[in-house]
């Protein structure tokens, strides 16, 4: 068997046991195998918006003896329903992903379960996931070949919340692990660098101050 990334490993991780999983823009098709091949799951498929990682995914399927469905389509559209309990998005923009959420109602219920691992624009990810009424239940960062993640483990509530400058930035993380640190201290050289920019801007005063406090609450929480 191959070995998965830290970052995909951290994702199969919030995977309940007994759920039926959906894999959406598998590619590879690693994480799908490496689930069916762990047994843990009642059901695993996978989705892909283009054909030619599609393909690379049946290839992987087909060396691991995996008998796991794969659908050709955007998000989850093709996807039968009893199949989507947990639905894993990983490896995308936070726009990408939230793009995905959003043309799916079937995931606006309560029992399902989001694995979500945004590349870029995770703030833009959280904003939506807020005013949408989805709950970030526990989240984590991961340190993988030189950059850093963070893995969202979600639920819909129906109920939308306003999310501090820090939460903007960091999500629930908790600077309780390396990794975790590793992505906080990011976030903060990230603001350093964005104030100075923004510093003698008048009219991105607003972004300005928003962005001051979530470096003031990093620096309190740091300690
Ligand atoms: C960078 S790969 C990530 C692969 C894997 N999920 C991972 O985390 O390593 C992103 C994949 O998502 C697929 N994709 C992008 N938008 C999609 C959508 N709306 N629905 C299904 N797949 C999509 C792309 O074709 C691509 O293969």
């Amino acid at each position: 068997m191959f070995r998965l990334s830290k970052r995909l490993s951290l994702a199969a991780s919030y995977v309940k046991t007994g759920s039926s999983v959906c894999d959406v823009g598998t590619d590879h098709g690693y994480l799908p195998v490496f689930l069916y091949k762990s047994g843990i799951c009642k059901s695993v498929c996978a989705t892909e918006i283009n054909e030619k990682p599609l393909n690379n995914a049946k290839s992987t399927f087909e060396k691991y003896n995996a008998d796991i469905d794969i659908y050709l389509c955007d998000g989850i559209e093709a996807v039968p329903k009893d199949k989507i309990q947990t639905v894993i998005i990983t490896g995308m923009g936070g726009d990408v992903i939230s793009g995905i959420i959003d043309r799916a109602p079937v995931l606006f219920k309560e029992g399902i379960n989001l694995i979500l691992q945004p590349m870029t624009a995770a703030r833009e990810l959280r904003k939506y996931l807020s005013s949408k009424g989805f709950k970030v239940c526990r989240e984590e960062a991961v340190v993988d070949t030189n950059r850093v993640y963070s893995v969202m483990d979600v639920s819909y509530t129906g109920v939308s919340y306003t999310l501090s400058p820090y939460e903007y930035r960091i999500g629930i993380l908790k600077p309780d692990s390396e990794a975790n640190i590793v992505y906080i201290k990011r976030q903060k050289r990230l603001i350093e660098e964005l104030l100075k920019k923004l510093e003698n801007v008048p009219d991105k005063r607003d972004l300005y101050e928003f962005e001051k406090k979530a470096l003031e609450q990093i620096n309190n929480y740091l300690g």
